[in-house]
């Protein structure tokens, strides 16, 4: 019988992770290099920059995680990587080297889905807690053990590049999925950046709107989602956004369709109509004086050129626990998770701002703008994840993807899953995010089942969980 060590590999976007996890239970390592500082000048991931990050940090990423976990490459038992959905070229840079390292030491490679692993983040959480011996692990994982092993579960995943449901069902072990739901244009953590953006806040948008929403009134402005009507909307099409591809939308109930970019054009319009542009624009440029604007981007790469593939400069002084642009609070998601910082040789450009700072550029109807878009967006997706639930007659909830580390989600979903008497479950602040722990954990039933990825694997930047 193999021990079950399998060392995940994830670059579906803007994190290099690696990890090694026992038999998708216990996480020996983690390791995320966050490209934060290279992406947030930009406001946004810039999938060029992206690939060229994931190239200089995968070799030290891959060796830092091994390195953690004690074991060398003979110890493992398989590879796991993410094949899609993602960038194309972020997610070849993690095949290429996983099929290459799979290859010269003979072990077999698993094929995961992003979303798929996800969802194993809030598995593999939960199996985590289940050895813990204190007594309140004990309690918290009793509550969400209660369920019969193969009840199926609603799986909500929304993070920045994806708003799904899922109807998530074990059988013997393996794990299938149906879609339930998901967003015809925007992803909610696509909306948290775009606003953000527009408000002079940071990259990622999410841990900065989290941060100062505590501050403003969250029904100061009554956003409202309208009902989706699919065919009418979209003729029954995929609608053409980064988001919608990895799945097709015809045979969905428009009730758990999300939109969010709707929303978003509702705060352009709600900051033309008060006059705030200007002060986002001044806050942008106290809070980052020197980011240079997406439309300058082009001439910036031209001018700089791509850095060498310095792998073995690399060390662990790279280790940073915190990223460069997310707020400083002890909320944020980003303080939690251990990750590598900025590692090239370009500083940022700006230095690491405290929410503090930022609150203090936020006069009281921004907040209160700021607290009212959260409090809609979480109400959105509130409302059709549990009217999913009940439609599924499911009794359990997972809650999983970046937008999931949100503390206003974290508490309304709660109360909600209380009060109707359903259990839910998310992943540490550290899981919530992308990692490779999760990708290790999904390849865990596949590697019981021989389910090995073919030599021709490639990426698939649309690749649909269903
Ligand atoms: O899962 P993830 O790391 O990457 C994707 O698969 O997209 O999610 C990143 C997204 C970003 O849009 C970020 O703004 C959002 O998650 N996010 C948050 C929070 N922390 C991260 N959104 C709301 N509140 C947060 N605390
Ligand atoms: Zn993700």
């Amino acid at each position: 019988m193999p021990r079950g060590l399998i060392l995940g590999i994830e670059t579906s976007c803007d994190e290099t992770a690696a990890a090694v996890v026992d038999r998708g239970a216990r996480t020996l390592s983690s390791v995320v290099a966050s490209q934060i500082a290279t992406h947030a000048r930009y406001g946004g991931v810039v999938p060029e920059l992206a690939s060229r990050e994931h190239l200089r940090a995968i070799v030290p990423v891959v060796r830092a995680a091994l390195a953690e976990a004690g074991v060398t490459l003979a110890d493992l038992d398989a590879i796991a990587v993410t094949s899609g959905p993602g960038l194309a070229g972020a997610l070849l840079v993690g095949i290429t080297y996983a099929k290459a390292l799979a290859y010269a030491n003979n072990l077999p490679l698993i094929a995961v889905n992003h979303l798929e692993g996800h969802i194993h983040a809030v598995l593999l959480q939960e199996r985590e807690s289940a050895r813990e011996s204190d007594r309140e692990s004990q309690r918290e994982c009793a509550q969400s053990a209660s369920a019969p092993p193969d009840a199926p579960s609603l799986a909500l995943v929304v993070s920045g590049g994806h708003t799904h449901l899922f109807l998530a069902r074990p059988a013997n072990g393996i794990w299938s999925y149906t879609l339930i739901g998901r967003t015809v244009d925007d992803a909610a953590g696509e909306a948290f950046d775009k606003v953000a953006k527009l408000l002079g806040l940071g990259y990622p948008g999410g841990p900065w709107i989290d941060a100062l929403a505590k501050f403003g009134n969250p029904r100061a402005v009554p956003f409202s989602f309208a009902q989706i009507k699919t065919k009418a909307h979209l003729g029954g099409k995929p609608a053409p956004t980064k988001a919608a591809k990895t799945a097709p939308i015809a045979r969905l109930d428009p009730r758990f369709l999300f939109s969010f970019s709707g929303i978003k054009t509702a705060v352009l319009r709600y900051v033309e109509l008060h006059g705030l542009r200007d002060e986002a624009k001044a806050r942008a440029s106290r809070l980052f004086p020197v980011a240079p604007s997406f439309s300058e981007f082009s001439a910036l790469a031209r001018k700089k050129g791509a850095p060498g593939l310095d792998f073995e400069t690399w060390d662990s002084t790279h280790l940073n626990p915190s990223s460069a642009a997310a707020p400083s609070s002890s909320e944020s998601a980003s303080s939690d998770s251990e990750r590598v910082g900025d590692h090239g040789p370009e500083p940022p450009l700006h230095p690491p701002q405290s929410r503090e700072e930022a609150l203090a550029l936020c006069p009281q109807p921004t907040l209160d703008l700021i607290a009212s878009f959260q409090h809609a967006v979480i109400g959105d997706l509130m409302k059709k994840t549990f009217a999913a639930a009940e439609a599924q007659h499911v009794t359990r909830i997972l809650v999983t993807g970046g937008v999931a580390a949100n503390s206003e989600l974290r508490a309304r979903f709660t109360a909600e899953a209380a009060q109707r008497g359903l259990q839910i479950a998310f992943p540490t602040l550290a899981l919530s995010t992308d990692n490779a722990a999760m990708i290790a954990a999904a390849a865990w039933p596949r590697f019981l089942s021989q389910d090995f990825a073919k030599p021709d694997l490639t990426a698939d930047p649309s690749l649909a969980l269903s």
